[in-house]
């Protein structure tokens, strides 16, 4: 190789170079979604995601749906592709931090953006008293790299339920982030309530807690927060969809708890 060569070849590896990512600049968005979810309600672990139900069909009044997601990077633009939807339904992003629920915003107009930096989100579809029709959506997440948030999750749509955490008996473990969702297929006005509760004890609740959400009014309104041994009074979930979310700090846990809705 000539040193003209030379001069050339490190010049073009060094434009390289400079062009290559920076780390601390994070991950772009994938140029297309990675996963596809056409069901009510469901679970997504994904850089990104088109999320569509009943495109172009019709959907039951009072119909609500739950999406639990969780991404790698912090980052997450939500962006509404079509929509059937009417003016008394609603699509509606949540943020899920560590140990409780930020805002909420509504996905309303076909192109609009709803971007957050949280670790994960929900996805609350809420028709409105009469039959309407599907939609589709997509998310992508950029960005920083994040570690995994929900540590387990359950998505109950039968008419009446329970469930115990931790599943398979024992003490939960630390550093646990748990999201309960009971949103069932046929329309109706569950009541939840707890039988045992056994969650480390604190003065507010600081270290490890267990949360229900109602939701009322387009967004999930905390309607309580326990730990110890206190079973909390039954909460109707009067618009037909609520939260438990628990949590649990680094140290110090306990069995957990049972709760059953009808
Ligand atoms: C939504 O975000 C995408 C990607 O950043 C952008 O191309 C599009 O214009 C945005 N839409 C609106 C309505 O701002
Ligand atoms: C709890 O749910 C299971 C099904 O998931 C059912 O078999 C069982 O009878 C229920 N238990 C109570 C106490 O309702």
């Amino acid at each position: 190789m000539n040193p003209t060569a030379t001069v050339f070849v490190i010049a073009l590896l060094f434009a390289v170079a400079t062009a290559a990512p920076q780390p601390n600049q994070g991950t772009a968005e994938d140029t297309e979604p990675v996963v596809t979810l056409t069901t009510c309600g469901g679970h997504v672990d994904a850089s990104s995601a088109t999320i569509q139900f009943q495109l172009g069909g019709s959907i039951r009044a009072d119909m609500r749906c739950v999406w639990i997601v969780q991404t790698p990077y912090f980052t997450q633009r939500f962006n509404l592709i079509a929509s059937g939807l009417k003016e008394t339904d609603g699509l509606y992003i949540t943020a899920v931090s560590k140990a409780w629920l930020g805002y909420t915003d509504k996905l309303s107009s076909i192109g609009q953006n709803v971007t957050l930096t949280s670790r994960s989100a929900i996805i609350t579809l809420i028709a409105g008293h009469a039959p309407t029709l599907g939609f589709k959506m997509e998310f992508y997440s950029s960005g920083s790299s994040i570690s995994p948030d929900v540590t387990s999750h359950a998505i109950l749509t039968t008419t009446k339920g329970n469930l115990t955490h931790p599943s398979n008996g024992g003490n939960y473990g630390n550093y646990e982030n748990a999201l309960f969702a009971i949103a069932p297929s046929v329309p109706g006005q569950p009541t939840l309530s707890f039988t045992r509760v056994d969650v480390e004890s604190s003065g507010a609740c600081l270290f490890d807690s267990v949360r229900i959400y109602n939701w009322f009014d387009g967004d999930y309104l905390q309607v309580a927060i326990f730990c110890g041994t206190t079973i909390p009074t039954s909460v109707t979930f009067q618009d037909g969809v609520g939260l438990v979310l628990f949590s649990s700090d680094s140290s110090v846990t306990g069995t957990g708890f049972d709760f059953q809705y009808e």
